[in-house]
This record gives C-alpha cells, structure tokens and sequence, in this order.
C-alpha cells in the first residue's frame, strides 16, 4: 500500500511539486492524502486544486496558534495522513504536534546543516563566504532545523553568486533530495542510533541479523 503523505507549505511548493513528480515517475511509493497550507494564497495550494490533489486551508486566526495547529492535526488525521512533509511550511509546530507523528515529521532546508539554521540560509552562507552550501532532509524535532539527518547533497558556492543564483542551484538539488530522503524513510529498515539515520544492514535489529560462523 502507498504510503499517505500530508504535504505543509506556505509559498510556492515546488519542493511538493518534485514529490508529486517522483510519485507520477513511480520512484516513491507514496501518494498526497493531503496538501494544506496556512497562507490561503499559497501558490502552491492553487497548484494541488489544479493537479486535483485534497488541499486545505489552515490560516491562523483568531483562537490563534494552538487552534490553527489543531485544525491542521484534524485535516490530517481526517485524510489518514502517516508521513508529514514539511516543504516551506512558515509556521514553527509544538512538541504536541510532533508527537501526533513521531519521527514522522519531515522537513527540508536550503543549507548543509547543521550549518546556518534558521532564516535566510543562503544569504548566511553568503556572508559566511563558504565555498560548498547545498541542502539537508531531516527528520523535525522540538528545535530548529536540529534533527536527525536523513539526506544531504552539495552544491558550489562560485564567486559571483547572488543569494538568488546561489538559492536556484540549491533548489535544484532539493528536488532530488527530498523525494529520495522520501523514498528511503518510507521504505523503512532504518533506524535512529544517537543523532544518526542509520539505513541498511545495519539498520535491522540485532535479533534478525545472521550469528556468525553459523
Ligand atoms: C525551500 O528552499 C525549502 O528548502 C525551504 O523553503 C523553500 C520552499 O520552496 N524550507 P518551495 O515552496 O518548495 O518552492
């Protein structure tokens, strides 16, 4: 069965827009039970109403932050969602929120982390004058841009990039990574060991794993 995945933006969406292709592609055996914003302009809302996708507006009102997650948490249960993705969501989630989908929660960032967190990472890096930048796929925890690690991919910084030139390449690789972050954590057999995603072999557990010289 395909995994069901809730898919929370805030802007464009191209990074869903990328998921979406792979699924179509047939490279992730996934599909969209949901997409839902908090900015009922979102341009990537219009582009699930278009592609026909269940979409959802969630705006911040005026019980505030708590009821617009509950409302958010509702829309997602109501559509069976088992995967969060986080593809330029605006909104920080509460630890309440998070432990409705333990490590389930997905988000990507235009930075090799855990370098330049937060806001503006490409304009961070600029600054910092780094020569490799690129993007991470990490499972969301309580902090900021913190948790587990589950795909990276790099990109040079060259000499005469802008925030935008150096933002467009990194985006291009966060087209490939977050559809393959996908693939591998739905696929399972991973596990957390301390900070590290751990895929593979050695992700199975000790019980299943042949004893040598048997
Ligand atoms: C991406 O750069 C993503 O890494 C960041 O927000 C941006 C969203 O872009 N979290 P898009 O809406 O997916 O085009």
């Amino acid at each position: 069965m395909a995994t069901r995945l809730g898919i929370l933006l805030s802007g464009r969406g191209s990074n869903f827009l990328a998921i979406h292709a792979a699924i179509e592609r047939g490279e992730l055996p996934a599909e969209i039970a949901l997409v839902a914003s908090d900015r009922p302009e979102a341009a990537g809302l219009a582009r699930a109403r278009e592609l026909g996708l269940p979409a959802a507006e969630v705006p911040l009102q005026q019980g505030g932050a708590a009821a617009q997650e509950a409302g958010l948490l509702a829309a997602l249960e109501e559509a069976a969602v088992e995967w969060v993705c986080l593809a330029g969501y605006m909104r920080l989630l509460s630890p309440a929120f998070l432990g409705a989908f333990p490590q389930r929660i997905v988000n990507i960032h235009p930075s090799l982390l855990p370098a330049f967190p937060g806001r503006e990472p490409q304009r961070q890096a600029l600054e910092h004058g780094v020569k490799v930048s690129g993007c991470t796929v990490h499972l969301v925890d309580e902090g900021v841009d913190s948790g587990p690690i589950v795909v990276q991919r790099a990109v040079p910084v060259e000499e005469e990039d802008s925030v935008e030139t150096l933002a467009s390449r990194i985006l291009a690789e966060e087209h490939r990574a977050y559809p393959e972050a996908l693939r591998r954590l739905v696929g399972g057999g991973w596990r957390i060991e301390g900070r590290r995603v751990v895929f593979g072999e050695s992700a199975r557990p000790e019980i299943d794993r042949p004893t040598p010289g048997l």
